[in-house]
């Protein structure tokens, strides 16, 4: 099994901003007024405007290579992708099993019933309501909250023979820590333009410092060594 962790950078090159890249501002604003309970709690219309953006500009773009490289894998291959990334470009790009460890911008739900979500693809009035009558929030996991499918993800990568991680920081825990979950025996491959200083538990690491488009010939050839030796 391939297990694939992404953030931010794989989504770059499609127009989405990644969130470190433009001095700690996240589409001109501070990450934690629009991805906190407290930003949230300070200021709803805000926040939920700042996610109607992002919705909207999630319908303006593409999967690029890296995604469509990623879902024709498959072919050959059982690939587990776990996303950091709110957009679903790894599902248009074809990709059928996809973790979203921090939420999607294309669900919400219920501020009351957490268990009630839904598809949601137009703007979210703070006047809309779930079907128990409560307010409805994105369905983004923000700072400071539970990462339900961590260990589900960590299950993942632990029994992968390949862990590659493609265009994040791993600056944000608990996500940041699955890379520790490789098998020892397993190949990691991290590629990142600027990656970060990494310490993982497999015995192989190898770091690919380009971005995610113009990585994958040498991404297919490290593939083909450590898969078909
Ligand atoms: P970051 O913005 O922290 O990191 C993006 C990474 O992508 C950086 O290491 C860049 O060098 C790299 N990068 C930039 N362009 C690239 C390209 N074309 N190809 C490959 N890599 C490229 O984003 P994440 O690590 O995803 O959480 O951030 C983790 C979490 O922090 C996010 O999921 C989000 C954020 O706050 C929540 O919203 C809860």
């Amino acid at each position: 099994m391939i297990a694939v962790l992404t953030g931010a950078g794989i989504s770059a090159e499609s127009g989405l901003s990644t969130f470190r890249d433009s001095g700690g501002l996240w589409e001109g604003h501070d990450v934690m007024e629009v991805a906190s309970p407290q930003g949230w709690a300070k200021n709803p219309e805000l926040v939920n405007n700042f996610y109607n953006l992002r919705r909207r500009a999630l319908q303006r773009v593409k999967p690029n290579a890296a995604h469509m490289y990623l879902a024709s894998l498959e072919r050959n291959y059982n690939v587990q992708i776990i996303t950091q990334n709110v957009d679903n470009l790894h599902e248009q790009a074809g990709s059928s099993s996809v973790l979203h460890l921090h939420g999607e911008l294309l669900k919400v739900r219920s501020t009351r019933y957490p268990d009630l979500v839904y598809d949601w693809t137009d703007d979210l009035a703070l006047t809309d309501l779930c079907e128990r009558g409560h307010s409805l929030r994105p369905d983004i996991v923000w700072f400071g909250e539970d990462v339900p499918l961590i260990p589900v993800a960590a299950s993942i990568i632990s029994k992968s023979r390949v862990l590659l991680i493609i265009g994040t920081s791993l600056q944000v825990y608990p996500a940041a820590g699955l890379m520790h979950c490789a098998n020892p025996d397993a190949s990691v491959i991290y590629i990142d333009p600027q990656p970060a200083q990494t310490q993982v538990s497999s015995r192989s690491l190898h770091v690919i410092p380009k971005k995610a488009t113009e990585s994958l010939e040498d991404l297919e050839d490290l593939l083909a060594e450590i898969l078909n030796p």
